[in-house]
C-alpha cells in the first residue's frame, strides 16, 4: 500500500521564516549589489556554489547574508528535507491526483533491483522502468542500423515525433541542445494543430523512408490525433493502408488508443501515470533523443540527470545547486516582488530550452490553492520568458536595463564551444559576463537617458560543455528547483487542471467554425470573431 505524503500543515505565511525574510526585504529593499561588493570582498566566493561541475554564481542577486540565512531556515520550516524523500521513496507526493512522483526513477533505476539504496522506489518500480527502457533502446538502436525499416525495405532517414507540450517541448529542446552528438536520421518535431508543422516537416520527406513517433501519455490530445490522423493519411496515400504499421511508433499509458490507431505492438512503448508530460523526457518520450544521439548518449542523459539527482537529495542547503535556485525565486518573487524570470542562454542550441521552461515552471507551479483547495496569498511561479543571450541583448536588452519593470534573470554559459569555434565562444562567454556586470553595477553619474540604474538581479550558471550529461544535469536541475518550490509555497506541482477549460470549450466551439449556426445563448464575443473569420470560408 503506498503511502500519502504529508505535507508540514500551515503554509509559508505560518513560518517564522517568511516574516523575518518580510522584514528583512523592508530592510534590504534599497540594497546596492555593487556597494556590498565594496565592503564584502568575498561576496563572490559567499554567494556561489561550484558543484556537480556546474558553477552557480548568485553575488548578483539582490540578497546578503542574513537574507540567505533566512531563506534556508525557511527550507527547513517548509519540511523540505522530508518532502524531498517522499518524492524518491514514491510516497503519493500528487495528491490532488493521487499519484506517486517518479521521473527521477526513469534515470536512476539500477540493478540489483532489490538494492533499496539504489532504488528507493521499490524494485516492482525499477523493473518496470529498465524493461521498458531496454525496449526503446533497443528500437532505438534498431532503427539508426537500419535493422528496422519502412515498408519498402529502406532505411528510415526521416523521424516525425508527434507530441505537444511534455510529449514535444523536452524531446525537441534535447534534440537541438545535443545537435553536436546527432548522428542517427534527421528528426522533426510537429505539435501545432494547425497543420503548418506537419506540412514543413513533410516538405522534403520521403514516405518510404519516413518513420512517425506519436508521442502522447494520454493518446487523446486533440492537436497530436489531428496531426497524426493527417501524416497517417499522407502516408498512406502514397504506400497504401499495409504500410502504417511500419512507418508509425507510438508512446502511451493508453494501449486501447494506440490499438486503435493501428501501432504494431513491438513499436508502442509505455509510460506510467507517476510520470508527469513535462517531466517525461527520461522515459519512451525521450525515443526521439535516442534515435538522434544513440544509445550511449541517451545514457549520459540519464546519468547527469540521476547525478544532479543524488546532489539534490544528500547536499546540505547551503551547497544544493536545485534549493538554492528555489529560494532566489522565492526571494525575487515574494520579497522583491519580480514576477518574470527570464531566462537567457548564451548558446544558440539551447533555443528551445526557454520554452521547455515555461512549461516546466508555469504548468507546474502556476498555482493559486494550495494543496487542500484553500486560496494562497501570496505569489506563486513567475512568468517564465526567454531567448538566446545574444539575440536578447539586441531586442529586449533595452528594457530591461532601463525600463520601469523588472524581471529576475538566469544567464546560462558554458566554457567551451559546441562548434569547434572558440574564439566565437570567447565572444559568447565575454557578453554574457559583461551583462550581468551590467545589469548589476548599472551606470551613473552620466545625463539622464544614459543611465542605467543596476541591481537587476541576475544569477549565471556556467558549465563546461553542453554535452548529453550536462544537459541531464540542467534539465534536473531546473526540475527539482520547481518542486522544492511548490514544497515552499505549499502547492501541488504535479497536476494542471488550469489547461482543461479551454479544451472542453473548444468541443462546442469547433462545430460553429465547421458551419453550424451559433445557438442562441452564444456569448457575442464569441459570435463577432466567428463572424469575420468565417466570412470568406468555403460553402459561405
Ligand atoms: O495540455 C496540457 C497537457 O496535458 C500537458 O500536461 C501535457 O504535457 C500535454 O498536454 C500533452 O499531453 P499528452 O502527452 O497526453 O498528449
Amino acid at each position: 500500500m503506498v503511502s500519502t505524503f504529508t505535507p508540514v500543515a500551515g503554509g509559508p505565511l505560518a513560518t517564522a521564516a517568511w516574516h523575518e525574510l518580510g522584514r528583512l526585504a523592508r530592510d534590504r529593499g534599497r540594497l546596492s549589489v555593487a556597494a556590498a561588493f565594496a565592503t564584502d570582498p568575498a561576496r563572490a566566493d559567499a554567494f556561489a556554489v561550484e558543484a556537480e561541475g556546474l558553477l552557480l554564481d548568485f553575488s548578483r542577486q539582490r540578497l546578503d547574508r542574513d537574507v540567505l540565512g533566512a531563506l534556508l531556515r525557511l527550507a527547513d520550516e517548509r519540511g523540505l528535507r522530508s518532502a524531498i524523500e517522499a518524492m524518491f521513496r514514491g510516497e503519493i507526493v500528487n495528491v490532488t491526483e493521487g499519484r506517486q512522483v517518479l521521473h527521477v526513477a526513469l534515470r536512476g533505476a539500477r540493478t540489483p533491483l532489490d538494492d533499496a539504496a539504489a532504488n528507493p522506489w521499490g524494485a516492482d518500480i525499477a523493473r518496470a522502468v529498465l524493461d521498458e527502457r531496454g525496449r526503446m533502446l533497443a528500437f532505438a538502436a534498431a532503427v539508426r542500423c537500419g535493422d528496422v525499416r519502412g515498408s519498402a525495405g529502406r532505411p528510415f532517414t526521416d523521424v516525425v515525433n508527434i507530441g505537444i507540450g511534455g510529449s514535444d517541448l523536452g524531446p525537441c529542446m534535447a534534440v537541438e541542445a545535443l545537435r553536436a552528438y546527432a548522428d542517427g536520421p534527421r528528426v522533426h518535431f510537429v505539435s501545432n494543430v494547425d497543420g503548418c508543422d506537419l506540412a514543413d516537416a513533410l516538405a522534403d520527406a520521403d514516405p518510404a523512408t519516413t518513420l512517425f513517433l506519436v508521442c502522447s501519455k494520454t493518446f487523446t490530445t486533440q492537436e497530436t490525433l489531428a496531426n497524426a490522423r493527417s501524416a497517417r493519411a499522407w502516408l498512406a496515400e502514397a504506400l497504401g493502408e499495409a504500410a502504417v504499421r511500419e512507418h508509425f511508433a507510438a508512446v502511451s499509458v493508453n494501449a486501447a488508443a494506440m490499438d486503435a490507431f493501428g501501432v504494431h505492438p513491438d513499436y508502442r512503448f509505455v509510460l506510467w501515470d507517476w510520470v508527469g508530460g513535462r517531466y517525461s523526457l527520461w522515459s519512451s518520450i525521450g525515443l526521439s533523443i535516442a534515435i538522434a544521439i544513440g544509445v550511449p548518449r541517451f545514457g549520459e542523459l540519464l546519468a547527469g540527470g540521476a547525478a544532479l539527482d543524488r546532489h539534490f537529495r544528500k547536499a546540505s542547503w547551503e551547497a544544493n545547486l536545485p534549493v538554492l535556485m528555489a529560494l532566489l525565486g522565492i526571494w525575487n518573487v515574494n520579497f522583491l516582488r519580480l514576477p518574470t524570470l527570464a531566462v537567457l542562454p548564451y548558446h544558440a542550441r539551447l533555443r528551445r530550452f526557454p520554452a521547455f521552461l515555461q512549461q516546466l515552471e508555469m504548468e507546474s507551479n502556476g498555482k493559486r490553492v494550495g494543496l487542500t483547495g484553500e486560496a494562497v496569498e501570496y505569489e506563486t511561479a513567475p512568468v517564465v520568458w526567454g531567448e538566446p543571450g545574444s539575440n536578447a541583448q539586441h531586442s529586449f536588452f533595452q528594457l530591461l536595463h532601463q525600463g520601469t519593470p523588472r524581471a529576475a534573470l538566469d544567464f546560462l554559459v558554458g566554457a567551451e564551444s559546441s562548434c569547434g569555434r572558440p574564439e566565437q565562444q570567447q565572444l559568447a562567454i565575454a557578453n554574457c559576463l559583461a551583462q550581468a556586470e551590467a545589469f548589476m553595477r548599472g551606470q551613473h553619474g552620466v545625463p539622464a537617458q544614459r543611465i542605467h540604474e543596476g541591481d537587476r538581479p541576475a544569477t549565471v550558471l556556467a558549465f563546461r560543455r553542453l554535452d548529453p550529461w550536462t544537459l541531464g544535469h540542467l534539465v534536473a536541475l531546473y526540475e527539482h528547483k520547481v518542486f522544492a518550490q511548490s514544497v515552499i509555497w505549499g502547492i501541488n506541482a504535479f497536476d494542471q487542471y488550469g489547461v482543461e477549460l479551454g479544451k472542453k470549450l473548444c468541443d462546442g466551439v469547433l462545430p460553429l467554425v465547421r458551419g453550424e449556426r451559433p445557438p442562441a445563448e452564444a456569448p457575442p464575443s464569441l459570435r463577432r470573431a466567428l463572424a469575420f473569420l468565417r466570412r470568406d470560408a468555403p460553402g459561405n
